[in-house]
């Protein structure tokens, strides 16, 4: 039987094994690739302004990905916490996107307009100020630190390679925009961004 001969050869079995894999995942996965609802991003997004995007760097920077997922999945139970689940159109410009896991504290995908700014700045400061059961840890020196924009020019412009529409007025302005700016100026204005381009029904 010629089947045999596959079976006798763990090479040739290991082979046509991995073949037959690669078919499934690739029917799979490279259509996502070529798909309007996973590359196009939704109507009226709007890129990151570059107060936003340094602001962006901080969260990445100080770790809220450890503890904060951004991916509202499609479950009734989630959708009523925190609004419409997350959609691929939205994570189009997110370069690298910060979906997480992890949950220690709540999925923050639609966590802007949910609060002040006024709230995010008690709340960064010390959790404690508004939360008193809060067991997030504060960040006291956003306040004092200026953003740094010595690299702004160059982000704009490295996430326009990756197809994010930045006007050259974004990329010569970019500096100009965030002059003056605390980081905790940088990352309330990322969180408050956060979600905002499909409504937020809750
Ligand atoms: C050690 C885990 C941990 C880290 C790290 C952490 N958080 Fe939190 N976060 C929590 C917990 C727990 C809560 C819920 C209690 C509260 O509101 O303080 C929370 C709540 C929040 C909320 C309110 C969300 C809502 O819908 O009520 C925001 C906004 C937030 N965190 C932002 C951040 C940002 C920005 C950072 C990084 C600078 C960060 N967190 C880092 C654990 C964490």
């Amino acid at each position: 039987m010629k089947h045999e001969v596959i079976e006798k050869n763990v090479f040739l079995l290991v082979l046509l094994m991995v073949f037959a894999v690669s078919i499934g995942g690739l029917t799979q996965i490279v259509p996502l690739f070529f798909q309007d609802v996973t590359n196009k991003p939704v109507e009226g997004m709007k890129p990151y302004t570059a107060l936003q995007l340094e602001g962006r760097d901080i969260y990445i920077r100080e770790g809220c990905v450890q503890c904060h997922s951004q991916m509202i999945r499609p479950f009734r139970a989630e959708t009523e916490r925190y609004g419409h689940y997350s959609v691929a159109g939205e994570s189009v410009w997110d370069h690298p996107f910060l979906w997480g896991s992890k949950r220690t504290g709540p999925d923050l995908a639609r966590v802007g307009g949910r609060y002040s700014d006024d709230w995010h700045r008690a709340h960064l400061y010390n959790p404690r100020n508004v939360v008193p059961e809060s067991k997030m840890p504060a960040y006291p020196w956003l306040v004092a630190n200026p953003v740094d924009s010595s690299h702004t020019q160059t982000k704009l412009r490295t996430m326009r390679t990756l197809g994010v529409p930045y006007t050259d007025a974004d990329i010569s302005g970019a500096v100009e925009s965030i002059k003056g700016k605390t980081e905790m100026d940088a990352l309330v204005a990322y969180l408050q961004v956060l979600g905002t381009a499909i409504k937020n029904k809750r």
